[in-house]
Formats: structure tokens, sequence, C-alpha cells
């Protein structure tokens, strides 16, 4: 089996399903926006523990293509939220050395957010600490079919890759993913991951997105640093660099 070809950062993979953000606000008898206004200080953290640890490429996974079905007035505000984290630490992701891309279907955002998307994509290009992915309208079966048509005679599965990569906005592959975190204690996959999980190690936490922080990322580094990864072959592979 051929592996990604592309690698945009080094350091390993770290791919989050951000989950728990409606329950958090409910537990606190709030409306659900304010859960996501808490997870978008939660993932202000969780950058910045991405930073000191050392991670090469984090995937987070914010808004899934089937959360189009809930109200407009979950979702208008979630759209808002984006673009303002999004215009909001520009500079902060230049000075950290974060490149950022927004993973996902445009045709469906506002224009004023895909213009967020697109400075900050722009801003942020050639920078090489941290590869930073954010998820938005993010569908795996809806990624995987539009490159299937788009692939037409190319047979080569690098080819089919870098289609799958543009069928997201993505320019190349993405490296494959490591360790796939989902908080908020479902152990679901909700159309979010596919082909660069084909390896992943899953780890499902019972926290909720707003309260996830750089301990509970120490804390799965670790577990992950204790799995024994072996490919379909029988002896384990190693070369895992210890970051924590
Ligand atoms: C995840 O939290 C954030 C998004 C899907 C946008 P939820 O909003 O799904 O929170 P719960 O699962 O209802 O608690
Ligand atoms: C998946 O969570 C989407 C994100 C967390 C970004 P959902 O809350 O939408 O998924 P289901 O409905 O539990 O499958
Ligand atoms: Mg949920």
């Amino acid at each position: 089996m051929e592996q990604s070809t592309c690698c945009t950062a080094d350091g390993i993979h770290v791919a989050i399903i951000m989950d728990g953000n409606g329950r958090w606000a409910q537990h606190r008898g709030r409306p659900r926006t304010e859960g996501h206004l808490a997870g978008a200080a939660a993932v202000r953290r969780t950058v910045e523990a991405a930073l000191e640890l050392g991670i090469g490429t984090l995937t987070l996974h914010a808004f899934s293509s089937d959360n189009w079905k809930r109200p407009e007035q979950e979702t208008g505000p979630l759209m808002e939220l984006f673009e303002e984290y999004l215009r909001g630490q520009i500079q902060r992701l230049v000075d950290n050395g974060v490149r950022l891309h927004v993973a996902g279907r445009r045709d469906r955002l506002q224009a004023p957010l895909v213009e967020a998307i697109e400075a900050v994509e722009e801003a942020t290009r050639g920078r090489r600490r941290l590869y930073l992915r954010l998820a938005v309208d993010y569908s795996a079966r809806h990624a995987l079919w539009q490159a299937a048509r788009m692939c037409g005679t190319a047979d080569e599965m690098p080819v089919f890759e870098r289609l799958l990569a543009r069928a997201v906005h993505e320019e190349e592959p993405a490296p494959n993913v490591d360790l796939l975190i989902r908080t908020g204690g479902e152990q679901r996959l909700s159309d979010l991951f596919g082909w660069e999980c084909a390896h992943a190690e899953l780890l499902f936490l019972p926290v909720l997105w707003p309260d996830f922080g750089a301990e509970d990322l120490r804390e799965a580094l670790q577990e992950f640093q204790r799995r024994e990864r072996r490919f379909g072959a029988l002896v384990p592979e190693t070369g895992v660099e210890s970051l924590v």
C-alpha cells in the first residue's frame, strides 16, 4: 500500500473532532452558541499547546457538512465565529510560524468568510512550525466522491491523493493522521475523516470540547506513545519521537 506522498510539516499529525460545545452550554443553562464561543477559546489554547509540544500538523474538525441540518440561529453565529477567529488570529499565527488551511467545501460559505479564509491562507503560506488545518463544511464522503469524479483515467494513487486534496481546497495532500481524538464522549466518526486516517490511532475522550486544554493534549500524546503501531505487519513500527 502506498503511503501519502507529501508531508507539509515535519512531526506527527493529530486530528481532533471538537465535540461537546452544545452540552457544555446546556449544562450551564446557557444557549448553545455560548458553548461554541467557549469552544473557540479551547481552539486557541490547543493551538498554543500544539506549538509547545512540537506537533507537526494539527487538524481541528469544526463543522461537518451534516451540521447544516442545524437551525440557522446556530449555524449563522458559528460561521461568524469562524470568520472572527480567522481575522483575529492572522498576526498571531504568522508570528508563531503557523500555516493555516481551511479544509472542506467553500461553495456553501458566505463570501466574507471565504475572503477571510483566503486572506489567512495567503498570510500564513510558507510558515512551517505548525500546519494547522481547520475543517469547515467537511465531509469525507463528499471529498472522496469529488476526487473520484475528477479522477478520470488517472490510475496512480498519488494522483488520486492530490485530487482528494483539491476536493477540500488543499494545495497538496496532508500527511497521514497519526492520532485522532474525539472529545465529548461519542465514539463515532460523523463523516469527518477517511483516507488520511487509514492508520490513525483513535482516542475517544469524555471531556467536552470547551474544557479541553494543554494537559488533555499532553495526556493524549502520552497515550499515543504507549500504542503499538504495526501497520499490518507483525513487528511494531518504531521511530515516533517522544514529544512529552
Ligand atoms: C461540536 O459541538 C461543534 C460543532 C459540531 C459545530 P456540538 O455542537 O456538536 O456539541 P454537542 O455534541 O451538541 O454537545
Ligand atoms: C461532529 O459532531 C462535528 C464536529 C464536532 C465538528 P456532531 O455533534 O455534529 O456529530 P453527531 O451528530 O454526534 O454525529
Ligand atoms: Mg455534537
